[in-house]
C-alpha cells in the first residue's frame, strides 16, 4: 500500500513555477511560446481580444470583439482554450465551450474594473428595492453587459434577462422592450445610455441607479417613470476621452472623421461620426478611402495596431486622448505568463483554469443563449 502511494507521488506532474519566467526578457519568451505551441499543436487554441498587447496578440489563432469571441468559444474543439483577454471573457468561453474543454487565463489578475462595479449582492439588493415600488419580474428586464461576472449573467438568466455586447446592445434592448416595459442595465451606464438614446428614449427616462445609495438614490416616482435604470458603472479607460479632445482635433482636421467605442461618455459618443464595438471600429476604418484621417476613442493597443496596419494606405489614425490609456488589466497577460501557461500544458499541467460552477454556468448560459439567438 505504502509502495503504491509512493509510486503515485512520483508520477504526479509538478506545476512549473512562474518565478522562473518573471526575469525572462520578452524576446526569450517569444521563442518559448512558439516552441510550446508547436508541441501542443491542435490541442490548444489561443483566443485574443483586440486590446491585447502586440507581443501577445501576434500569437492568437482567433481574434475578435466580445461577441465574436463568444461565438468562437462555442466553435473551437481544441482541448485547451488559452484566453488572452480578461476574466469575464474566459468565463464566457468556459460556459459556452464543451465540458471536456479547459479554459485558461494566463494571469488570473487580468480582470475588468468595470465588471467589478456590479456584484451579485448589489444587483440583488437593487432588485429587492425596485420590488418595493413595482414587481420587477413583471415589469423590468435585467440586461447585463458581457463585461460582468458569471453570477450576474446567471441572475439575468433566472429573471428573464439577457446578456448584451457593445455590438448587439440595440437589438438586445429591442428584445427586452418587447417583453417588459423597463430595463435594468448593468454595469456600464454609458453603453446603456447611448443605446437608449439611439432608440429615441428621452434622457429624462433613463435614470442612473447608484448602487451605493438606498433605492439607487431614486424616488419611487422616478423608478416608476424610468424606462431604463442605468447602473452607475463605467470603464476607466474610456472615461479618459473627452469632448474637448474631439472639438480641438476637428478644428485642426476639419475633413477628418471621429470614431468611438460606446463605453465613452455620452458627449464623446454624440460628437463622434461613428460609434461601435472594437470590430466595428476596425472594419469602418478598413473600409474608408485611402488617405482618410481618423481620431479614435478606444484602447491604445488597438489604436496603435490600426494605425500601423493602415498607414501603408496613407490613412492617418490618431489616438483621442493626450495621455496613455491602456486596459491595464488586459495588459497583465504578458509574454511571460503566456509562456508559463503553455509550458505547463506541454508538461500536462493545467494552470489558471477558469471554471464557472455548474449551477451558475447553467443559468448564465440561458442568458447568453438568448443573446446568441438574437445576434
Ligand atoms: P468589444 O466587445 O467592443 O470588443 O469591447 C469589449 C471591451 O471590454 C471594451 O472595453
Ligand atoms: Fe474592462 Fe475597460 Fe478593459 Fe474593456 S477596456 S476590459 S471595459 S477595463
Amino acid at each position: 500500500m505504502a509502495g503504491a502511494q509512493e509510486k503515485d507521488q512520483t508520477m504526479e506532474v509538478k506545476t512549473i513555477a512562474f518565478e522562473g519566467f518573471k526575469p525572462l526578457a520578452d524576446e526569450a519568451c517569444q521563442a518559448r511560446i512558439v516552441a510550446a505551441r508547436k508541441k501542443l499543436g491542435d490541442r490548444v487554441v489561443l483566443l485574443g481580444h483586440h486590446y491585447q498587447r502586440a507581443d501577445v496578440y501576434k500569437h492568437a489563432d482567433l481574434t475578435g470583439d466580445s461577441l465574436q469571441l463568444s461565438k468562437l468559444a462555442c466553435g473551437t474543439d481544441s482541448e485547451y482554450i488559452v484566453f488572452c483577454g480578461v476574466h469575464f471573457m474566459a468565463e464566457v468561453a468556459d460556459i459556452l465551450s464543451r465540458a471536456s474543454q479547459k479554459v485558461i487565463l494566463p494571469d488570473l489578475s487580468a480582470g475588468c474594473s468595470m465588471a467589478d462595479m456590479a456584484s451579485l449582492p448589489k444587483v440583488e439588493r437593487a432588485w429587492r428595492e425596485i420590488a418595493e415600488v413595482l414587481d420587477p419580474d413583471e415589469h423590468v428586464t435585467p440586461i447585463t453587459y458581457i463585461n460582468s461576472a458569471a453570477d450576474l449573467k446567471a441572475f439575468c438568466g433566472e429573471h428573464g434577462g439577457i446578456v448584451c455586447t457593445s455590438s448587439n446592445a440595440r437589438n438586445i434592448l429591442g428584445w427586452a422592450f418587447g417583453r417588459r416595459e423597463k430595463v435594468l442595465f448593468f454595469p456600464d451606464q454609458h453603453l446603456g445610455r447611448w443605446t437608449g438614446y439611439l432608440m429615441d428614449i428621452p434622457l429624462s427616462e433613463m435614470m442612473v441607479w447608484d448602487p451605493d445609495e438606498p433605492m439607487g438614490g431614486l424616488t419611487p416616482q422616478q423608478i416608476k417613470m424610468a424606462k431604463v435604470l442605468l447602473w452607475k458603472g463605467h470603464c476607466s479607460v474610456h472615461q479618459m476621452f473627452q469632448a474637448q479632445h474631439i472639438l480641438r482635433w476637428r478644428q485642426q482636421h476639419p475633413g477628418g472623421a471621429v470614431i468611438s467605442h460606446p463605453e465613452c461618455n455620452f458627449e464623446v459618443c454624440k460628437l463622434s461620426d461613428y460609434v461601435g464595438s472594437t470590430d466595428y471600429i476596425i472594419k469602418t476604418i478598413a473600409a474608408s478611402p485611402p488617405g482618410s484621417r481618423w481620431l479614435v476613442g478606444t484602447e491604445l493597443n488597438l489604436v496603435n495596431r490600426i494605425a500601423e496596419e493602415f498607414s501603408p494606405q496613407g490613412k492617418s489614425v490618431q489616438f483621442m486622448a493626450p495621455t496613455v490609456c491602456m486596459c491595464s488589466t488586459m495588459q497583465r497577460i504578458d509574454p511571460q505568463h503566456l509562456a508559463w501557461a503553455l509550458e505547463n500544458l506541454v508538461d500536462g499541467k493545467v494552470v489558471n483554469q477558469i471554471k464557472v460552477p455548474a449551477y451558475e454556468a447553467e443559468l448564465a448560459r440561458v442568458a447568453l443563449d438568448r443573446m446568441l439567438a438574437i445576434s
